[in-house]
């Protein structure tokens, strides 16, 4: 799966500019805000149809204008496929061939992405939401029903919370209904977070000790409001009852996979807490890194890479440890860089150099 070509509009810093990119490497380059990452987040959206950073819509919309919009053709196994995204302040409009695309849920993991961000370092260092917001948008993109089901979670957690909220009065029978519903969507959330946890923890193991070349050992846990063991949903429904009072008495529900933890460790100890920046630096970049071979694993697909700025992060050999993955990806390749130097990547690439929201092409061979 390839982007072929893009054609922004009032978003961000680009009022109206057209890319024709190439299938292998495209490289980014220019001062600093002048509009590279502007550039790699409209190609996110496009592809995930969501940014890759928490933003409000109207923020993508260029000061002053009243709506932005992303159009793109992408080559894939299927066919070509032009998507077009509109963003008006609150509203999105999704349309794939010309067709609106109602249920944006439906369209998740059409394409698939990864991008390797100067912020990843808060996966490591940030918030457990960061984390669980993490892994939930990670299963998403291979899984478009985990959207669905957390979303439902989420609405009946609402009307839980929402008797809960009314006080003293409240009766485990009133709370029956959306007892059952919590279970039902809430224990599949969790076993397909606990299952993607799995299938990441071999993964993320061999990449970090490969690209620090040292023993260190890398993992990551899923850590259950409840003990989840092999029957999720009796063990969810078990800590529901025995948390009723405490629920009662906090006017909220206490227990599920809203109050889970994800927890990343080198070495068995937790790196929110005990990793240095550099070795938080490391384990994001092994995160992502391990992304790619997930989506190879599960999906059998090439995600497009997406690379802001990460080159001036890292270390000699760290360094040497991307390029090398890069030079053997077979995939569709974006990176951003103040200084193309920096930039190791051999044989014929497009770069783009930004300037003020502008882009100036050029087919290079190094
Ligand atoms: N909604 C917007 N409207 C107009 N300009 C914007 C908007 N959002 C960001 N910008 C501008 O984009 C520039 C930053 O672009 P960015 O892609 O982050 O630069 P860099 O090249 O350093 O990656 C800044 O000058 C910022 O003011
Ligand atoms: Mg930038």
């Amino acid at each position: 799966m390839k982007l072929r070509s893009l054609t922004l509009r009032n978003f961000r810093s680009y009022a109206a500019e057209n890319f024709a990119f190439h299938d292998r490497v495209n490289l980014i380059y220019g001062e600093n805000a002048q509009g590279k990452t502007n550039l790699l987040e409209a190609v996110h959206f496009l592809l995930a149809f969501r940014p890759f950073r928490q933003v409000k819509h109207e923020e993508l919309i260029t000061i002053g204008a009243s709506e932005a919009r992303i159009k793109g053709e992408i080559e894939s196994p299927a066919g070509l496929d032009e998507v077009h995204i509109v963003l008006g302040g609150e509203k999105r409009t999704i349309k794939l061939n010309g067709k609106l695309v109602y249920n944006a849920s439906k369209a998740l993991g059409r394409y698939n992405v990864v991008a390797f961000l100067p912020s990843d370092i808060e996966l490591v260092k940030g918030s457990p939401q960061t984390r669980r917001r993490y892994l939930d948008a990670l299963i998403f993109s291979l899984e478009p029903a985990h959207l669905t089901e957390l979303r439902k979670y989420h609405r009946f957690l609402m009307q839980r919370n929402a008797i809960l909220s009314k006080g003293r009065n409240v009766t485990p029978e009133s709370l029956e209904i959306w007892d059952e519903k919590l279970i039902e969507t809430g224990s599949r959330v969790i076993s397909r977070r606990l299952e993607y946890v799995k299938k990441m923890t071999p993964l993320l193991a061999r990449i970090y000790a490969d690209s620090s070349g040292s023993r260190s050992e890398a993992s990551l846990r899923y850590a259950a409001s409840f003990a989840a063991g092999d029957d999720a949903e009796a063990a969810y429904a078990e800590s529901l009852r025995a948390s009723f009072a405490k629920d009662r008495a906090r006017g909220h529900t206490t227990v599920g996979p809203h109050r889970d933890n994800l927890s990343f460790f080198i070495d068995g100890r937790d790196a929110s807490v005990y990793a240095s920046q550099g070795e938080s630096k490391n384990f994001a970049l092994a995160l992502r890194a391990s992304e790619i071979d997930l989506i190879k694993t599960t999906l059998g697909k090439t995600p497009v890479l997406l690379l802001d700025d990460v080159t001036s992060e890292l270390d000699e050999r760290r360094r040497k440890f991307l390029f090398g993955m890069l030079a053997g990806f077979p995939g569709q390749i974006f990176i951003t860089t103040t200084d193309p130097e920096e930039v190791l990547l051999k044989g014929e690439m497009k770069t783009f150099r930004i300037r003020k929201g502008r882009a100036e092409p050029a087919l290079v061979k190094r």
